[in-house]
Parts: structure tokens; sequence; C-alpha cells
């Protein structure tokens, strides 16, 4: 690949590594980690040898929904910092050859925001209520809502103001719904595209990207008719339309040099999700079809085969996420029981149950998690790493509900626990008030189970997680970055796939010979056998053996 084609294509095989800027590292001791943080974390970053660091909200926000509702996309939270310490970050970020990528929230602003404080003060017909979707509501005196739609966070989708009206939120009250219809939302995004982009920003990750297009009629179908829509018929998810907006946002991505990206958080099927990924549009999209998969080989093959067919359907390149800030962590998924629910292994019965039941088994679910993570690592296409999976992080179950702060659990009361247990703040050291996190407390608290995870102890640890993470990351650089992958015959329960010289051999539930070849990695130690346990994986260099080969 010329440096050139270099430039503009880093994307297609990534390694990038999601920070959720409040967990990550604290500088000032105020509990709530903080851009210097992550700046002083920098060389961890290059070490573990990551491409590019997605950043999550760091926008100002009362984080009614941990930064996801943003009262202004074109600055910086002053608890994590300013401008200037924003390009410090990525000054240090791009001298680590590291690329930044940050979270754009188009769907909706936050309730503090000052357009949506316009339209509330505005009053019924003020244009200021046109840039969101404000309704009278039904019934004699307006005091039933425009439709009875539930939120997944919970609750309706629709709020009543005390002048009477009622307006839409997909999300938190907090979080009321833009009207992409109104020129002036769309020509904002556009010049906050242009503000982080013009600030050296490589790329965007898109929030609810099948959100934003909405046609409502002015008869609203209710809740059980919205379930029976085929995709694109519904009024607000995964719409067509939602396409012309992204074909604009291209046009300014591709004023820049080299072409600033996109990835689309898109939950639609797979073969919609091609949309989102167009080369003239956002030109990639997640793929979370593992999350949802059990750990098994025929699950995860089916998954993969399909996602690649995609992949080069649209010229895009195939994204794989096993964890995110919004699932329970996988090493504790994979510990769980194996599911047949409609999203196996989610970890919501064990949550519920604060983590007592079903029983974990925290080293099964470990073992799997490094096996998993190793094979997704030797696929063409970018993975997405989520802050603390190199550690082996579990989720934290137990938080007290005091501390708990995703609006799920609020707008539940409590029959959603929420997403805060793997939010909690990461474990560099063995001491300290929140174990190297920062000189304070930590806004979520740390469980002490935290310590024997942290930084410190596995960075001096070859058997550990993080040093497993670190020798997959340096020798997936070592192979050639192919598209190309060849399936070997294998037993039932173990997947054996080639790319560029490199086998990689997933022995899920039954062990499995070794081709021949040198190990360059696995996810156990094998003690030289050529048998690979059940869940395990190791990556074999079948390439004839060059002197010059640095392997
Ligand atoms: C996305 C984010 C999630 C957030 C939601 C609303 O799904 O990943 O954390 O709560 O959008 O913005």
């Amino acid at each position: 690949m010329t440096r050139a084609r270099d430039e503009r294509d880093w994307w297609r095989h990534a390694v990038v590594y999601q920070v959720y800027p409040r967990s990550f590292a604290d500088s000032d001791g105020d509990g709530i980690g903080d851009l210097r943080g992550i700046t002083s974390r920098v060389p961890y970053l290059a070490a573990l040898g990551v491409d590019a660091v997605w950043l999550s909200p760091f926008y100002p926000s009362a984080l009614a929904d941990g930064g996801y509702d943003v009262d202004d996309p074109r600055a910086v939270d002053p608890r994590l910092g300013t401008l200037d310490d924003f390009d410090e970050l990525v000054a240090a970020l791009t001298d680590a050859g590291i690329r930044a990528v940050v979270d754009i929230v188009p769907n909706h602003t936050s309730d503090r925001h000052a357009w949506f404080r316009e339209a509330l003060d505005g009053g019924p017909g003020h244009p200021a209520r046109a840039r969101y979707h404000f309704r009278d509501g039904r019934g004699p005196d307006g005091d039933l809502p425009p439709a009875d739609w539930r939120s997944g966070f919970g609750g309706l989708m629709w709020t009543r103001v005390p002048d009477g009206q009622w307006y839409l939120h997909v999300h938190a009250a907090e979080q009321p719904d833009l009207d992409w219809d109104h020129p002036e939302v769309r020509a904002d995004f556009e010049r906050t595209l242009r503000f982080w982009a013009d600030r050296g920003v490589a790329g965007f990750r898109i929030d609810v990207a099948h959100l934003l297009a909405k046609a409502l009629p002015e008869d609203l179908p209710g809740e059980a008719e919205l379930e029976r829509l085929a995709p694109g018929e519904h009024p607000f998810v995964d719409r067509d339309e939602v396409h012309e907006i992204y074909t604009g946002w291209r046009k300014v991505f591709d004023e820049y040099d080299p072409p600033r990206t996109a990835v689309a958080e898109a939950w639609v099927e797979p073969h919609r999700r091609t949309r989102y990924a167009d080369p003239a549009g956002l030109g990639q999209a997640f793929n979370f079809d593992l999350l949802r998969a059990d750990w098994d080989a025929a699950e995860f093959r089916a998954v993969i085969e399909r996602n690649l067919a995609l992949a080069r359907l649209t010229d895009a390149s195939s994204t794989w996420v096993l964890s995110n800030h919004d699932v329970v962590r996988h090493a504790t998924r994979y510990g769980l029981p194996q599911g047949t629910s409609e999203r196996p292994q989610d970890g919501r019965d064990w949550l519920l149950s604060r983590g007592t039941t079903p029983s974990l088994d925290r080293a099964r679910g470990l073992r799997r998690a490094r096996a998993a993570t190793l094979l997704l690592l030797a696929l063409p296409g970018s993975t997405y790493l989520y802050q603390g999976e190199e550690l082996g992080l579990h989720e934290v179950p137990d938080l007290p509900d005091e501390v708990r702060q995703d609006p799920t659990f609020r707008r539940t009361a409590g029959t959603d626990p929420g997403r805060d247990g793997c939010r909690v703040p990461l474990p560099w050291r063995t001491s300290g008030p929140s174990l190297g996190f920062g000189p304070g407390t930590a806004h979520l608290p740390q469980p002490a189970w935290f310590a024997q995870s942290s930084v410190e102890v596995e960075q001096q640890d070859p058997a550990s997680t993080l040093s497993l993470y670190r020798s997959a990351l340096a020798a997936r650089r070592s192979f050639p970055a192919s598209d190309e992958v060849v399936w070997h015959v294998a037993g039932p329960g173990v997947l054996h796939l080639e790319r560029a010289g490199l086998h990689c051999v997933t022995a899920f539930d039954r062990a499995a010979w070794l081709p021949a070849g040198r190990v360059v990695l696995a996810s156990e130690d094998l003690q030289g056998a050529r048998t690979l346990p059940p869940d395990t994986t190791a990556w074999i260099d079948a390439r004839p053996r060059r002197s010059e080969d640095t392997l």
C-alpha cells in the first residue's frame, strides 16, 4: 500500500480503542475522568498499539445520559477540561501515531441546549419549536400524549411542557429529538463536523445514526402498530431519507485531506446496514452481530461470513465489536450460561440479580473473551475495543442503587439496572483512593477485585490479558492487511481460517489440532503442545520462513 493510500484508508483495518472519558483517567481529583487524564495516558495507548482512539462525548452536559445529552456540541465540559486541553490531547495522540475520532450526537440535544431553552421560552407556535418535534396532546384537554410510544430507556417517548404541548424524545426526557427537516439543524451539524475536523480529528462516530430522519403523520400510529412495520416504513427508525443527510456529510468529509471518516452506530438489520457503510455516505457502520451471538463456532462463522460479504458489497470494510459502553462486558457474557433468548447472553438476568444468579464462571468467561479477541483481530476490517477489555475486566453488577447514573435505572424504577456496570473507572494501580484512576475517589465505586486487573499488575505479567492484547496488536501489524479469508476444514466446534499467511484456529467447545507452522501467539499458554484446548485461539504463521522475517 502506498503511503497516500494508507493515509486515506487507515480506517479499513484499524484497531480503534474507545475511551469513555469520564471513566478513563482523572487528572484533577474531582472523581470524573478528564482530557488531561487521557493525555497523560497516551504512552499507555501507544504501548498497547492502537491505531485510533474514539472519544465518547466530552461536551458540556448535565450527564442525564452519560454525556449523550449534549448542551453544546462545539465545546468541552469544564469538568473535563478546555478546548486547549483537547488540542493538546490530539497533538499528543498524533505524536504517538494515533488518530482521534469523536462522537457526534445528531439525533437529539440536551434539554439545556440553547435551542431547546428558546423553544420552551417561545411557547406554542414559536419558530424555535420547529427545530424539535412538538405536538399538541390528544384528548379533550390535550393531556394524553400524541402517541403511546415507549422509550427503550423506560417510560414514554413524549413529555409535556408547562404550556401544555408535548415533545418527542426517543431516549430520556432530557434528550429532545431534533427535526432534521429544519435547515438550521442540518447547517449546524455540518458546522460541528468542520469544527472538529479543523482541530485535527480524523473521524466521527455517529450516535444512533438510524434515527435522524422522521416522518410523523398527523395521526400517529400506536406502539403496537410500530412493531409491525417493515424496515423503511417506520416513522423514525432507519428511514431511507436519512441517507440524504449522510450524502451531505460525505461532501464535508471530502473537503479534507485525508478525507475524514465516519462510522455509524445503526441498530438495524445487517442487510440495511450496508447503506450506512456506503462510501458515498458514512463509509462504515458498526456490526453488532457478535454482541448478540453465543460463544458458538457455527454462529461466529455465520456472522463473520455474512459481514465479510456485506463489506464486499459496499466497498467498506467490516467492523468487529465485542464490547462498548452500552453492553455487558464480553468476559462476563461468555461466563454466563449459554442462552437461547432473542439476545443470548446479554447478561440482563444476571445484572438484575446483582450478579448472584445465574452463577458467573469468571475464569471461563475471560478465557473465551481472550480467544474471541484473537479471532477478531485475525479478520479483515477494523476492530473496536472498549476501554478495560484489554485488562480482561468483568462487569460490575452490584453497584449500590444510590450511585447508579444510567437513566434507564431511574426510568424503569430499577427493573433495568442500566449500563453503569461497564462504565466503572479503570484500575491503573493496586492501591490509592481510586486505584490510580485519579487522586480522588471515583464517580462510580470500583470493586476491590479491580486491583488484580490493574495496569500495574498486568503489565508485569507476560500471561496477562494486557500482554496478550499488546502482543496481538503488534503481531497483527506484521501481517499484510489483506481482505481475503480462506476457511479450512475443521471439525465441529472449531474454526480455522487463513488470511495472508496467518492461520487462526479457534477451538470453541472441542479441542483442535494445530496446522503446521510456527505458533505466533495463543490466547492461553499451550506449553509447546500442538493441540488447542477448548475456549482457545492460536495464530500460526504458515509462510515459508525467510531469514529477514521479523516475527
Ligand atoms: C447511543 C449511545 C448510548 C446513548 C444513546 C442515546 O446508543 O451509545 O450510550 O445512551 O445513543 O444518545
